[in-house]
């Protein structure tokens, strides 16, 4: 459930609200393209997953660390900070980012296939709760940085469980043929090894088997296998607290055919696969908590009618603001901030302004009639929207708006074309 519905607009005819303030107010107000998110949505969404996983287990340990990649915008991250949230990251600026919002150390988690030695540095001197380490090379690095330090980092090892699964190829990444994390033999012995070094504190196993996933089978094979991984571990008189299953659950995109299960039946089937088994656990869920919370406002440019052939509606927003349906073919839905009297749908293309044909939001989307200046509304464009975006085709990063009841507020600032040039000086040689 979001907080974006229809309510009669100046004419009588309905027009999309986020939570009690119009999108046409903000677009009127910040221009366009601009993101909007809504906290009544946002708050939901971690309240309802992190209240399901504790019904489900009363009484365990559990770290819902959001996952700032999905979308790392300061105001989004303190907001569920607030509710108790922790962070899933995995750069500096990430970790930076949680830190500036408000999340503590202790409920910060830094992932990642490629840390940097300074990254790791970084990391440990913050005191964060769980370093993911993805492969033997980093465990070493990461033991010669702490010994420098005089610091005992607590860590985890990063499991590739072997399970395929996500909404496209580019966003799995739990088949052991993808770069992330180590094989269960390979977990085992680093486990080992990180246990008998002074300058490392094995805390836990992770793993995260991919994106957008809308059915529980893959995940529960994982998390099985996990299970069995911190038995292994146990038997062999190793100390295991904490378990991290990753994010990944997906969301109805709409009229998309996908349809993920309720975090209820989620939490339904980790308290089934781990029952009995008496361990900390930690989530790090993304686009769950924030796709559904944010749309992209844009205004149509033009409709431009082939004489012979396809009608495009031209936006203002392009792949640059929204990359996700050229990079993954992904389904966003489209609708016209105002609806119309009712006159029949048209089927369109809806493009970006930008120079390639992959800047195309959808092709022959039924549309009712637009009409230069006409609002258009992406749904579901909370998650790796606004986190993905570029300034591409020299296109200014868009602004983001973020919603409470009948307030808004700019939480990122459309940064001026003066402000972009002024990042590139010029050599002198060639002053
Ligand atoms: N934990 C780790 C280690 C991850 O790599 C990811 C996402 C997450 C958690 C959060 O996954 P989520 O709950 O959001 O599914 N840009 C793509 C999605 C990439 C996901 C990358 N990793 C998209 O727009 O679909």
């Amino acid at each position: 459930m979001d907080h974006f519905q229809d309510r009669p607009g100046p004419t009588g005819a309905p027009e999309l609200w986020c939570e009690d303030v119009p999108l046409a107010e903000i677009a009127e107000a910040v221009g366009t393209p601009v993101y909007v998110y809504s906290t009544a949505t946002l708050e939901r969404h971690f309240t309802v997953f992190r209240d399901a996983l504790q019904a489900a287990m009363p009484g365990r340990r559990l770290l819902v660390a959001y996952a700032v990649k999905a979308n790392s915008n300061l105001a989004v991250i303190r907001t569920l900070a607030r509710l108790g949230a922790g962070a899933d990251t995995v750069s500096e600026g990430e970790i930076r980012r949680a830190l500036a919002a408000g999340v503590p150390p202790e409920r910060i988690v830094f992932s990642g296939v490629g840390k940097t030695d300074a990254e790791l540095a970084f990391a440990i001197d913050q005191g964060v709760c769980e370093i993911n380490v993805e492969a033997e090379a980093e465990l070493e690095r990461l033991a010669a940085i702490a010994e420098a330090r005089g610091a005992r980092p607590a860590i985890a090892i990063r499991v590739n469980p072997d399970v395929g699964a996500g909404g496209h190829a580019k966003i799995s990444t739990g088949k052991a043929e993808s770069k992330f994390g180590v094989s269960f033999s390979e977990a085992r012995r680093l486990y080992a090894r990180a246990a008998a070094s002074p300058f490392l504190r094995p805390v836990g196993v992770a793993c995260h088997i991919g994106s957008q996933i809308t059915d529980l089978a893959p995940l529960e094979a994982a998390f099985t296998r996990m299970r069995g991984l911190v038995e292994d571990l146990r038997r062999e008189g190793l100390s295991v607290e904490r378990l991290d299953l990753g994010g990944g659950l997906g969301v109805p995109y709409f009229d998309a055919p996908e349809a993920p299960p309720l975090p209820s039946i989620y939490a339904a089937m980790v308290a089934r696969v781990l029952d009995g088994l008496d361990i900390d656990l930690a989530f790090e869920p993304g686009r769950l908590i924030v796709a559904n919370a944010g749309v992209l406002v844009a205004t149509a440019i033009h409709v431009h009618r082939r004489a012979e052939g396809r009608s495009f509606l031209v936006v203002d927003a392009a792949m640059n603001d929204l990359l996700r349906p050229t990079l993954y073919e992904a389904y966003h839905g489209i609708r016209p901030v105002r609806s119309g009297n009712g006159a029949p749908e048209e089927a369109m293309d809806v493009v970006g302004p930008v120079c390639e044909t992959g800047d195309t939001f959808a092709r022959d989307r039924p549309l009712p009639p637009m009409a230069a200046g006409d609002l258009v509304a992406f749904q579901s464009a909370g998650a790796y929207g606004a986190s993905m975006s570029s300034e591409y085709n020299s296109r200014p990063l868009i602004p983001e708006v973020l919603v409470s009841g009948d307030r808004f507020s700019v939480i990122r600032r459309r940064p001026t074309f003066e402000e972009m040039l002024a990042r590139e000086p010029l050599p002198d040689w060639l002053g």
